[in-house]
């Protein structure tokens, strides 16, 4: 299956409460084969509107971060969340919902066979990483997951909150620049 049958597929699904909610479902953007795939928290009100991951302000922001690093959507990493259906008023999706979202994101996971993902904000990086993750503790750090790297970072949304860990996240984004070059990825 294609990435994009795969998307034709999930745009249906009813699996959890969340679709009841949903005016559109952000099943992810990027490049198809990325190097790189960055997994965020669950959309928001604007991804929610247009159906496209990181779109609001946060987005902007994790733009900006990419491109300080020569990372991009456009280019060469591809874009997705925990959820794929916006939690009303931005609730943290729950384990159930996650739980079953999980599945469509390993279909892509399965497809895109990226080397790297970066856990944007604790809640994948819980999830995908260790149920104990804590951000303010264990950014930046590269984790080996199935063979594939796993890091976590600052939450664009929580840096909007308290822009003093801005540094600390360029950093990580900057380490991630690091390990691409350490393994030779050519991007
Ligand atoms: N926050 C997320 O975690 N994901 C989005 O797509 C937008 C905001």
């Amino acid at each position: 299956m294609t990435l994009d049958e795969l998307e034709i597929k999930c745009r249906e699904c009813t699996k959890c409460g969340l679709c009841e909610g949903r005016t559109n479902l952000v099943f992810g953007e990027g490049k198809k084969d990325a190097d790189i795939m960055l997994i965020g928290e669950g959309p928001g009100e604007n991804e929610d509107l247009q159906g496209r991951p990181f779109v609001g302000r946060s987005g902007q922001l994790l733009d900006k971060f990419l491109a300080s690093v020569d990372l991009s959507r456009e280019k060469n990493v591809y874009i997705a969340n925990m959820v794929k259906c916006r939690p009303p008023k931005n609730r943290d999706p729950k384990p159930e919902e996650q739980d079953v979202c999980i599945n469509w994101l390993r279909e892509q996971f399965k497809i895109i066979r990226p080397k790297i993902i970066i856990c944007v904000g604790r809640i994948s990086a819980q999830r995908l990483i260790d149920k104990d993750f804590r951000v303010t503790k264990e950014h930046g750090v590269f984790y080996e997951r199935n063979g594939v790297l796993m890091m976590g970072t600052y939450h664009p949304a929580a840096i909007l909150r308290n822009p003093n860990n801005k540094e600390l996240a360029f950093a990580d984004w900057l380490a991630v620049r690091d390990k691409i070059n350490e393994l030779g990825i050519i991007i």
